[in-house]
Formats: C-alpha cells, structure tokens, sequence
C-alpha cells in the first residue's frame, strides 16, 4: 500500500515544489513507483512536468475535488492520471482555488483529498502531494490525506517562522481527523554554501526539535541548476544528473526510504 506524503510550509518560495517534483523522480529512480499530487493552483508543479496550458487541462485535482465536494462519481484514473519519464501526475489549475472558496462553506469537508486518494494507494510506492504555503482549508485536506509531512525550510528566509504554527496544526489534524499522521522530518533547502548561514540555521532548527523533530542528513544546495531545471521542465537527474543538488535530492529520497524501515 502506497504511503502518502505530502511536501509543506507556511512560508512561500521555499523549495516545496521543487522538491515535490524531485524527490519524485529520486524516488522513481530508486525503483518505487511514484504518484506526484499538485495541489496548488498556482500550478507550479504541473509546469515542472511540461503542462504549458493549465487551463484547457479537461480533468485536474480541482475537478477531481469539485466530484467529490458533489458526491458525484470520480472518472476514471486513467483520465486524470498523467505520466512523464516513469512518474505519474495529477495535473492542478485555477479551478483549485474556487475548490479553497468552496470548502470553506462546506462542513466535515476535510477529508476530500483523502477520498480521492486512498484508492489510488494500491497502484503505488508514494503518493507526494505539493501543496500551498498557507494553512487553509486545501492545506489541511492534504494533511488529513497524508501519511507523513516533510516540511521544507529555507535557511534564508528566517526559517523558524511559522515552523510552530505549522506543527501545532499538524498536532490538532493528527488529533482530531488523521490518527496516522507523522511529520517526517525537516529538509533544509536553497543552503548556500558559501554563507555560514544554513549550518547556523540547521543547528539552531536541530537544538530546537532535538528528539521531537528529524532533520535530514541531506541538505539542498541553493544552485541556479534548479531553476534552469524548472525551466526546462527536467528533473535534476535528467538535466543537471551528477550535481550536488541532483546528488542531494537522490540522497533524501534514500534517506526517505530507509526511514520506512
Ligand atoms: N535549491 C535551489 N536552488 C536555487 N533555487 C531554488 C532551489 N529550490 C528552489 N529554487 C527556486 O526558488 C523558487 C521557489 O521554489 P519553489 O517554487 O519550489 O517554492 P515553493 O515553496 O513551492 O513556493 P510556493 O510557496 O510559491 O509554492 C523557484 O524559482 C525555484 O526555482
Ligand atoms: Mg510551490
């Protein structure tokens, strides 16, 4: 049965979509079959994966949400489920953020995403879901789908803010919908090398969760790779395979897997 995790922050621009987007195929490289989820209306992760024109896309997660808020039946995954060099994808647009307006009205909605989900967890691995960087009602659907959180810090942009709110609502969802929920972990990502800057904020970050929280031996290096390989809509260990950022992002997905035991 596949694990679901999903990739968050309060914080905008802090590496969630790229590392959805690359842990994925790290994963898909290691042998796991791999589902990437964007939930985000901004898009960014379909675009990662080559979609230009979000719009005229006929079935996205947004679509996929609206069903299901219906109780109308779902269509059938092999016309929604996308597929690029050995990883598959739900596609996101626009439509999701009239889903954000919709669920705010409806009661018990929380567990929308879940019910798309959890029958596709027999077809994969992991099941990688990238979300916003805001705690609303699309937020908290994913984390009462999600098995485990990986929450992404960038050191340069005062890291520890909003960390705790952030896990304080990890803390109600695991309480009140999602008894299976864990965090798994901290990804420092966007380090720059050659600032002191990311060993002082892993350290700081480290001496906060000691023993609650792990933070991952890996660390993402802050490289204008990453965006070139957004651009062309590559994933590192097809555009930039053999740098530390690709080597990195190969290392937390093997990190990842070995925390499954
Ligand atoms: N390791 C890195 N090195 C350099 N640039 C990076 C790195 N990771 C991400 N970026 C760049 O930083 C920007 C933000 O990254 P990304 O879109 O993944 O963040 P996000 O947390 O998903 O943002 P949002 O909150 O808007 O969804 C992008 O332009 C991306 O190309
Ligand atoms: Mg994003």
């Amino acid at each position: 049965m596949g694990k679901i995790i999903l990739v968050g922050a309060t914080k905008g621009g802090v590496g969630k979509s790229v590392t959805s987007y690359n842990l994925a195929y790290s994963l898909a490289s290691l042998g796991k079959k791999v589902l990437a989820v964007d939930f985000d209306s901004q898009a960014n992760l379909t675009t990662c994966f080559g979609v230009e024109n979000t719009a005229v896309m006929p079935v996205t997660i947004g679509h996929l949400m609206m069903a299901q808020m219906e109780d109308e039946k779902l269509p059938d995954p092999g016309e929604y489920i996308m597929s690029r060099n050995g990883v598959d994808f739900i596609p996101s647009s626009m439509v999701l953020s009239a889903v954000e307006a919709k669920l705010r009205l409806e009661m018990g909605a929380e567990r929308m995403l879940a019910g798309i989900l959890d029958p596709l967890r027999e077809r994969y691995d992991f099941i990688i879901i990238d979300t916003c960087p805001a705690l609303g009602a699309l937020t908290i659907n994913a984390l009462a789908a999600a098995d485990g959180v990986v929450i992404t810090v960038n050191p340069q942009l005062l890291a520890m803010m909003g960390l705790q709110d952030f896990l304080k609502t990890i803390k109600k969802i695991k309480s009140r919908i999602n008894p299976k929920l864990e965090v798994e972990g901290i990804l420092l990502t966007m380090c720059e090398a050659r600032t002191n800057l990311c060993k002082v904020i892993s350290e700081q970050v480290t001496e906060t969760f000691e023993g609650q929280i792990r933070i991952f031996d890996s660390k993402i290096p802050n490289t204008v790779k990453v965006g070139e390989s957004v651009y062309y809509s590559e994933p590192l260990l097809e555009y930039a395979p053999g740098t530390k950022a690709c080597k990195a992002y190969l290392d937390f997905g093997k990190e990842l897997i070995a925390y499954e035991g």
